[in-house]
């Protein structure tokens, strides 16, 4: 279960799922038909050391048949919704924003794998344990970012503004926002503040994207049950189901409008559609297919 003050490194509660996504990179880059190349994923999941994340990416965890296509899936979820999201910054940088903000990064590597159009500064944030462990093994493996990279080791249950301030964060310029892989993990009202913190941290023409579930949390604790019970008998230790919020919670796109952004969303299949890949309703986990990518544009005229 969660606390309000909970923490973790890349093996444990919530940073489990930063680790458990990255796996699924590293998996997705070596298609045939890869739709991302995430060269770091793998070195970075192997530093995590943890033996099932490991066998994992060495293939040692069944996926097929023996698991109904759950890893399979999970490949192909994140491999689109990588490259959503890398899209989505890469207009960005073609449009002229210079300023992008990660939250909840993970493993995420798109400060080190990107073409941002020079310059351009990528504000980390994430927990203090997650940032240091990801800085120290690209450090070791001698990746060097493409960007000027900052990293922002903070909760964002708490007051990030001011550790991103702190960090050089210039509000006065428009900014790229993701919240990728990250609502489920904050409890609703934390969400509503962090959409209402980025309002208004974001100068017009600040770009949002991020993803969610209409149907909160409930059903993607259905979703992570799944998984662990699939898992489980392979040593998968970590409680998915308890590491998400429940409640209700506002639709992101609903809320985003009200505080004067224009959004447009996409359903998973039409995502999927988009970049090539079939989506089946017969298809395991299919709790996933409701989840929304939005992408949003702060209005003009809205402060
Ligand atoms: C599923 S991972 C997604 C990571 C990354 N966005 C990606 O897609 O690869 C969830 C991430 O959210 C971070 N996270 C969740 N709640 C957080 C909080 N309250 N403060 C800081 N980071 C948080 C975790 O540490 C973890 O890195």
């Amino acid at each position: 279960m969660r606390q309000d003050d909970d923490s973790w490194d890349l093996a444990s509660s919530v940073g489990a799922t930063a680790t458990m996504v990255a796996a699924a990179r590293a998996l997705a880059s070596r298609e045939p038909d890869a739709l991302i190349t995430d060269p770091y994923a793998e070195p970075l999941v192997r530093a995590v050391g943890n033996d099932f994340f490991t066998r994992l990416i060495d293939g040692r965890v069944p996926a097929g048949e023996d698991d109904g296509g759950a890893a399979r899936l999970i490949t192909d979820v994140m491999a689109v919704r990588t490259r959503f999201f890398d899209d989505f910054f890469l207009d960005a940088s073609r449009a002229g924003v210079r300023q992008a903000v990660i939250l909840a990064s993970g493993l995420d590597s798109r400060a080190y794998r990107l073409p941002w159009d020079e310059p351009t500064t990528v504000f980390e944030l994430d927990q203090p344990r997650v940032i240091d462990a990801k800085s120290a093994t690209m450090a070791d493996i001698g990746a060097t970012p493409t960007c000027d990279r900052r990293t922002v080791a903070v909760d964002l249950r708490d007051d990030w503004p001011a550790a991103l301030r702190a960090a050089g964060f210039d509000a006065s310029v428009p900014t790229a926002w993701s919240a990728e892989g990250l609502l489920i993990y904050l409890p609703p009202d934390a969400q509503d503040r962090l959409f209402d913190l980025v309002t208004e941290l974001s100068a017009p023409g600040s770009r949002l994207a991020t993803e969610y579930h209409p149907d909160g949390g409930a059903i993607l604790a259905d979703r992570a049950k799944e998984m662990n019970e699939r898992w489980r008998e392979h040593g998968f230790d970590v409680d998915l189901s308890g590491l998400v919020y429940s409640g209700d919670r506002h639709p992101v796109a609903d809320y985003l409008t009200d505080l004067g952004w224009s959004v447009s969303g996409r359903t998973r299949p039409e995502v999927f559609a988009h970049y090539g890949r079939a989506w089946t309703d017969a298809d395991v986990l299919n709790t996933m297919r409701g989840s929304v990518a939005i992408t949003a544009i702060k209005d003009q005229g809205a402060s």
